[in-house]
């Protein structure tokens, strides 16, 4: 079923903004050619990034080397610094297959830490780490837990318990952590405060979700975070992974990749992260909003106060998840919410074209992430699968589920008749649960000789 749209409910706006409406459209419709065009081009781009030469998407290399069967036990710890929230979980896989008990605390991610220095960053990780352990373990009972790190940001891995900070994402800019190992000071820290924490593995989150969905679901081949950013992870065999041929290992072996494909089209700087994840969907409206009142004119808000309006990041995509919720005819909800965050007093027409642009906006950053999902199963010749998927966007923005599967029908052909074949459905918690997973795959396999 596909969402409502107001399109029909517009006639009576006046002219010009029936017009602007138009070419709002015009410049946000991704029709079924356009993504078609887009997969193969994404198809290629994911080629690329397994080559030697390398491409725009990375295509990181995770040394996760299999999906769990079922009978992983142990108590693990998992840091999840993903871009939001730092959470902190401490995950015991029972001997029940597929079953695990998870105790967390979040802890909210200061805004200047994002671009604060690496040293407070650290400092900050291991407080709230010790919070953790000192609130849920009793001196006596320490023994040395092993560690899932989940940092949610491009990174080299020549281990698995290793990662080189390509360069951030999501807003983060620290000084100091591009281009180093990010285990060495987290472990320095934890040593120096006497926590009995080791890092087992570095992950990212769409290799966590894959893993733990995979965990509960043998259909699921690829995790996808929709979140803040935007990225997945599937599994690939060695053989197919030029770059790390070099290394001379079983072709055969199935080894993880975290595309990091938010850095699709990457000449504009992680554009595709930029159109779909939810840290720049409210700023695109607002950016379009501010064109129209710089460029045209006296079209909108015209005697309004819209200096709110001018700064950057001032609307969160939950301000637009809010606009398409609207149930109400005069749409009085999105008027409360451009007084409340902006200061400004929309007029009934201008309500109309805000709530156009918001279901723009929000249908072509569902229809581009199908692209993402779409290309991995064509590189893969997945004709079904589960796909697991997390983050805000994917659970709380309205509709997004059913234009984004909407979208991969489109891409992918099914007949009107067929039931969709590549089925993206909520993952089990990966960047704890697969954490907790991906380090206890990775200790069977140091026991085993196999690393
Ligand atoms: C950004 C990060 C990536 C992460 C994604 C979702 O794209 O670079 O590592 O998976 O956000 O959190």
């Amino acid at each position: 079923k596909q969402p409502p749209s107001r399109k029909g409910s517009m006639h009576d706006l006046p002219q010009n903004l029936l017009q602007q409406i138009k070419d709002f459209e015009d410049v946000f419709t991704v029709d079924r050619q356009l993504l078609k065009k887009i997969v193969a081009h994404f198809v290629k781009e994911l080629e690329k990034g397994l080559s030697v030469e390398g491409g725009n998407i990375p295509m990181n290399v995770t040394w996760v080397m299999g999906f769990p069967d079922g009978n992983e036990q142990g108590t693990f710890l998992a840091l999840d610094m993903g871009g939001t929230n730092l959470r902190v979980c401490e995950i015991t896989l029972t001997d029940k297959k597929g079953a695990f008990d998870i105790t967390q605390s979040k802890y909210r991610m200061p805004e200047e830490l994002k671009t604060g220095t690496a040293e407070e960053l650290w400092e900050y990780i291991a407080d709230c780490l010790q919070q953790f352990i000192e609130s849920h373990h009793e001196e006596e009972n320490l023994t040395k837990l092993p560690l899932g790190f989940t940092f949610s940001y491009p990174a080299t891995q020549e281990y698995i318990d290793h990662g080189i900070l390509q360069r951030w994402t999501k807003g983060f800019d620290i000084d100091g952590v591009e281009g180093q190992d990010v285990v060495p000071p987290l472990e320095a820290i934890l040593q120096k405060r006497g926590l009995p924490i080791k890092v087992a593995a570095l992950i990212n989150d769409t290799t966590g979700t894959m893993i733990a969905s995979a965990y509960t679901d043998p259909e699921m081949k690829i995790g996808c975070i929709f979140g803040t950013g935007v990225n997945a992870a599937y599994m690939e065999n060695v053989g197919s992974v030029p770059k790390i041929a070099h290394l001379n290992l079983d072709p055969e072996l199935p080894i993880a990749i975290n595309c990091e494909y938010g850095a699709f089209d990457n000449e504009r700087v992680q554009a595709f992260e930029k159109m779909t994840a939810g840290l720049y969907l409210g700023e695109i409206f607002r950016l379009a909003l501010v064109d129209l009142v710089d460029n045209k004119p006296g079209l909108i808000f015209n005697g309004q106060d819209v200096s709110k309006l001018r700064k950057p990041y001032i609307l969160d995509a939950s301000f637009l998840a809010k606009i398409e919720e609207d149930p109400y005819e005069n749409l009085s909800e999105t008027y409360d919410l451009f007084v409340r965050e902006l200061g400004i007093h929309p007029t009934e027409p201008e309500l109309e074209l805000s709530r156009r642009l918001a279901e723009l906006i929000g249908t072509r950053a569902a229809r581009l992430s199908a692209c993402g999902v779409a290309a991995i199963c064509t590189k893969k010749n997945i004709e079904s699968c589960h796909v697991g998927a997390d983050g805000s966007v994917f659970t709380k923005y309205p509709h997004f589920k059913a234009r984004g599967a909407q979208a991969l029908r489109e891409i992918l052909d099914w007949k009107p008749e067929e039931k969709d074949k590549v089925v993206i459905m909520a993952a089990e918690d990966g960047s704890g649960v697969g954490a907790a997973l991906i380090a206890a795959l990775t200790l069977k396999r140091v026991k085993a000789g196999n690393l």
